[in-house]
């Protein structure tokens, strides 16, 4: 069954369109990709001009979805670069009848291609990957290169919530925020124990916590 929904993923795709804009893959360079404005007309597809929060890596989108549904005064937008992966989130979604909610199946490296500067106010990042060898290091969203491109997105007072199991990745980015000028606004180190305030779980954070591994969280501003 699964095999045969993922065979028809362009008209699964198809049938998402008016929650999704899948990314112009003509140019494989992602910087002169990023060049080439195209943004999101965000006020016409939320039909209003509510605050814009993004979650980078969305996932099958338990977490945005819920989310949104927690919050209907603030829009959301999933970015998911593997199309497998967001059709689901996107189906989740038009099920739920979810109005603050849309989808952009691009990789974080080329977002502002389609984001205006400084018009979101919070990024999420849940659970990317750790990438732990050192040939890697570039590829982790929380590099410095890509704290320039969320610099860029957010307003001032904007903030970046990142969740991961991966204590290095943590200990990582904690100095990559740091040294990127970024303040920490709060830290924990087991989310289990000491959960935060308004936070949804992921469908990785469940799995990672059913394996009894430390959930760290950081909250930094610009
Ligand atoms: C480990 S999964 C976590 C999914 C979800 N956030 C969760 O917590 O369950 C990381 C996701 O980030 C996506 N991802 C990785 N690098 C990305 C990039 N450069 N741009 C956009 N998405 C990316 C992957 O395709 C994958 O779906």
């Amino acid at each position: 069954m699964r095999m045969h929904k993922k065979s028809h993923l362009e008209e699964r795709l198809a049938a998402c369109a008016e929650l999704l804009t899948v990314a112009d893959l003509t140019d494989k360079n992602m910087l002169t990709a990023a060049e080439k404005k195209d943004y999101l007309r965000v006020e016409e597809i939320f039909g209003n001009t509510n605050p814009v929060r993004v979650e980078i890596g969305c996932g099958k989108g338990k977490f945005v979805c819920e989310t949104a549904k927690n919050h209907p005064e603030i829009n959301f937008i999933a970015v998911e670069k593997i199309s497998n992966v967001l059709i689901e989130a996107c189906e989740r979604a038009k099920e739920e009848g979810l109005k603050n909610v849309y989808f952009l199946n691009c990789a974080a490296e080329v977002l502002l291609k389609y984001f205006n500067p400084s018009s979101v106010e919070m990024i999420y990042l849940n659970f990317s990957n750790p990438l732990p060898k050192e040939g890697y290091k570039k590829q982790r969203l929380t590099h410095p290169r890509f704290l320039e491109i969320y610099r860029s997105l957010l307003r001032s007072g904007g903030r970046i919530i990142q969740k991961t199991d991966d204590r290095d990745f943590y200990l990582f980015s904690l100095e990559s925020y740091a040294s990127s000028g970024f303040k920490i606004i709060d830290k924990r180190e087991d989310l289990k124990n000491n959960p935060a305030k308004d936070d949804v779980e992921t469908e990785h954070e469940r799995l990672f916590k059913e394996r009894g591994k430390n959930i760290y969280r950081i909250v930094t501003e610009v």
